[in-house]
């Protein structure tokens, strides 16, 4: 394990993307050392884009690294509820009229200040905005630290469906200050763990079996394990949007247990679970199916449930989902070509998945039926 902890100097893990390439600075103190930040600046004029919580507790820290010995930059920000149910057209609007009212023009850098919510809302807005302006990922949440600030995916949620409006959308660098999440409650802490336990499972067999060690030190927010967790999920995460950025096949498998996990959190309603709980339930049901499919070991099957329930996540989607709550919105997954649902599902040893459309459907089903009252 590396021993990043203290040293002050940044981890750099880079995501290849040729001219759109960019680092992701991984360490303690990294709001404390506002170079990092300012040589991504373009012109003069920033917008951070943040919420009711995590405003009082970095806003005048992040506005201080992007003006500390640099008085031609002048920082405004945008506050926005706070919530998964606020991911949507309405607010992201509240973005685009704060920049059109301060007249903010194609130099703006847009920063987006929280969790994967205003993170994915802030890159989408940039994106947007002017059709594009240039733009910061600071993640806050252990979900946007190791998944969500990484890849460029923005976008916002629809009432039929998650994420179903967006862009690709790549920031020009990504701070995880690690020290943020002496401040994030346990809940929210566990929901991102769900994502970290993913790279094990579709790519990363030496990586799931560090987190079966290394859970209750996690749990614990031992500065180790975190700053290690984060930096092995951006290396899995950046290694894979390299490779296919907007998602032609590979990167897909990044969903693993998303398509349930995401009829949950629409079905159960935006924001009664976290992300990472929906994802967490969403991973067994496409393990279950994956073992029903015969294509893993029970084996594996067991230690998924037993590195969930560790994780104290959900190890099963809400009561209130039905088979038919579970179809329909499964129906509308980004995922669907052709009218073909095609899922991320377990194959051969630790580690391996496919992406397919290829499957026996009675094993979906059956996997819904096990899962669902009705
Ligand atoms: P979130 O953004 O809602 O944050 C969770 C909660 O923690 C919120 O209440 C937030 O205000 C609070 N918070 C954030 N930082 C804090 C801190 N340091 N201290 C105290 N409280 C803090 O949820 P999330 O789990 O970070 O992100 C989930 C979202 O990310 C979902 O909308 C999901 O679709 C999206 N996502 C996107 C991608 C992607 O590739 N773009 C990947 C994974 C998830
Ligand atoms: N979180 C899935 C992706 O970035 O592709």
């Amino acid at each position: 394990m590396e021993q990043n902890v203290g040293s002050r100097v940044p981890t750099i893990v880079d995501v290849d993307l040729g001219n759109r390439s960019y680092p992701i600075y991984i360490g303690s103190g990294l709001l404390d050392q506002p170079h990092l930040l300012q040589r991504h600046v373009h012109g003069k004029r920033v917008l951070v884009v943040t919420n009711t919580t995590v405003a009082p507790l970095y806003l005048d820290k992040v506005v201080s690294a992007l003006t500390d010995g640099n008085s031609s930059v002048s920082v405004e920000s945008v506050i926005l509820p706070d919530g998964e149910k606020y991911k949507n057209m309405e607010t992201l609007m509240k973005v685009f009229d704060k920049a059109i009212e301060s007249r903010f023009d194609r130099r703006a850098t847009f920063v987006a200040l929280g969790g994967g919510v205003i993170g994915d809302m802030c890159g989408f807005a940039a994106a947007a905005f002017l059709r594009g302006v240039n733009f910061i990922q600071i993640p806050t949440t252990v979900m946007a630290q190791v998944d969500s600030s990484v890849g460029g995916k923005t976008g916002i949620n629809h009432a039929l469906g998650k994420n179903l409006i967006g862009a690709f959308y790549q920031p020009q660098c990504v701070l995880v200050d690690t020290d943020t999440l002496n401040t994030l409650p346990d809940r929210e802490l566990a929901s991102g763990i769900a994502e970290v336990v993913k790279y094990g499972l579709i790519r990363d067999a030496e990586f799931f079996e560090w987190q079966e060690k290394n859970m209750n030190a996690l749990l614990a927010r031992d500065p180790n394990a975190l700053a290690y967790a984060i930096k092995r999920s951006c290396e899995n995460k950046a290694e894979v949007v390299s490779l296919d950025e907007k998602e032609s096949g590979l990167r897909a498998t990044l969903n693993l247990g998303h398509t349930f996990g995401h009829a949950i959190e629409a079905g159960f309603g935006y924001g009664r679970w976290f992300h990472g709980e929906a994802v967490a339930a969403g991973t067994v049901m496409a393990v279950d199916m994956s073992h029903r499919l015969g294509w893993i070991d029970e084996s594996i099957v067991k230690r998924v449930y037993n590195i969930l329930q560790a994780a104290n996540l959900p190890i099963a989607p809400p009561e209130l989902m039905t088979v038919e709550m579970f179809k329909s919105y499964m129906a509308v997954d980004k995922k669907v070509a052709d009218g073909l649902l095609r899922l991320i599902l377990l194959k051969g040893p630790l580690g391996n998945c496919v992406f397919t459309g290829d499957y026996d459907r009675k094993a979906l089903d059956e996997t819904l039926h096990a899962f669902c009252k009705s």
